[in-house]
């Protein structure tokens, strides 16, 4: 029996008069999946419920930040108390410095964070103020990290080992995208050409240290500490990208799991527990040179806003006192367990998982660790079964790029559905 999608398809229909392409973010489209979006009523712990009245087991959680689920009673008075004092002063209040000390907490070597309202906007902040603090235009980056949309990084990389960047987007101009260069996951040969040729111009190297968005695609510690030294040795800033990977796989940072020693971290998702907060930590001697103190200039009418703030620190309170990241674990485990015996039949299934991310990489080989190594083939095989998944009652980011989440409020009776559904559907192909 197929679900009713009446409601959300007249939705849609309209969307599609009112918005670009019907939709706020591009990927939300299901461009990759076939179908149409479904329109969301409600979210309720791990599950999400749509116009129509279908329930799903939401393994999306509006991509990374609501690590303990929707609507979490856990931060629940203190979002609801924030809601009624008021939704934005324009002006400093107590519960910025709350979350503020929390996200800090969690980073031992930054003293100062700034809050804005996106993961996009931290990055640009980063870049420009790595820009200001040296002096310098260029910035390298990893084909397959993303890091928001901003001009300079909707790049790839031109033919070569290490190339100006050439732009993705329309609108993009060649200058901006020049300066920024770029270069294979995964590759130490590329790293020293890129050192090598564009050394004494990187103002900063940006990197997802642990890339997860074309896939999850760990790094070799290795490679990491390598990418470390030659900052360093050419002065340019170190910019650890975890708007998906802070504050999800520990309380702080991946950086520090792996000695990476960032001189920047820029955060999101997570850290404002499903509110607009994206937020750029680092050591005072570089964050102070931001305005008002600095000559970098950065602000925000409603940077950290008193009701976003409230749910970050109430997020991140959780996410310090309780046991959310050894939960997480052990329904990962679980998830292992009952995909490894309901797919033991299909030889080219595979997947990664670390804590509570998950990719899916259904071909034959090693994983990969740089996104020109993801086989399509496994991307399409994703993509086929969605709208089954679907009918199933699980919802999944819509595309075979993406990585899905796990939160505190899944049951390991859910994760094991996702695994046996995702087994049955696979082995049908
Ligand atoms: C690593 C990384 N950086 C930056 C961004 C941009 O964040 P936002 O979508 O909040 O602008 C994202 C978004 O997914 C991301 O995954």
């Amino acid at each position: 029996m197929s679900l009713n999608h009446t409601r959300s398809k007249e939705l849609f229909e309209k969307a599609a008069r009112l918005m670009p392409g019907g939709v706020n973010s591009p990927v939300r489209a299901f461009g990759a999946v076939g179908g149409q979006p479904i329109f969301f009523q409600r979210g309720e712990g791990a599950e999400l419920v749509d116009v129509d009245g279908n329930r799903y087991v939401d393994f999306c959680q509006s991509w990374g930040p609501l690590i303990l689920g929707h609507w979490a009673e856990s931060i629940r008075e203190d979002v609801t108390t924030a809601l009624t004092e008021g939704l934005t002063f324009g002006a400093s209040s107590p519960r910025e410095v709350a979350c503020a000390e929390r996200v800090l907490d969690g980073l031992p070597g930054c003293d100062r964070v700034r809050f804005v309202s996106s993961g996009t906007e931290a990055v640009m902040t980063a870049l420009r103020l790595a820009r200001g603090v040296t002096g310098r235009p260029k910035i390298l980056k990893f084909e397959g990290c993303y890091h928001g949309h901003s001009d300079g990084l909707l790049v790839k990389a031109g033919s070569g080992l290490a190339t100006s960047g050439i732009a993705t987007s329309k609108g993009v101009p060649d200058t901006i995208a020049g300066e920024t260069v770029v270069i294979p996951l995964d590759d130490e040969a590329a790293l020293d050409s890129a050192f090598a040729e564009f050394g004494p111009e990187l103002a900063a190297v940006i990197i997802e240290p642990l890339p997860a968005n074309s896939g999850l695609l760990e790094q070799r510690t290795e490679f990491l500490l390598k990418l470390r030294g030659l900052c360093r040795d050419h002065g340019a800033l170190l910019i650890a990208d975890e708007v998906i990977n802070g504050f999800r796989l520990r309380y702080g940072s991946y950086s520090d799991t792996v000695d990476l020693q960032p001189d920047l971290i820029t955060l999101g998702k997570i850290v404002g527990g499903g509110m607009p907060v994206g937020a750029l930590a680092g050591p005072a001697k570089i964050m102070d040179q931001l305005a008002p103190l600095g000559p970098v200039y950065q602000a925000g009418t409603l940077s950290g806003n008193p009701v976003a703030m409230a749910a970050g620190a109430a997020t991140l309170k959780v996410l310090a006192e309780d046991n959310v990241y050894d939960h997480l674990e052990s329904l990962g485990q679980t998830f292992d367990a009952a995909l490894t015996k309901a797919g033991a039949g299909i030889d080219w299934l595979h997947w990664k998982r670390l804590g509570s991310i998950i990719w899916l990489h259904c071909a034959d080989g090693e994983l990969p660790r740089r996104s020109d190594r993801v086989n399509a083939e496994a991307v399409e095989r994703f993509n086929k079964i969605h709208p089954s998944l679907l009918e199933r009652g699980y919802y999944l980011p819509p595309s075979g790029w993406e990585v899905m989440f796990l939160s505190h409020a899944h049951t390991p009776d859910q994760v094991t559905g996702l695994a046996e559904t995702l087994a049955d559907l696979l082995s049908s192909l």
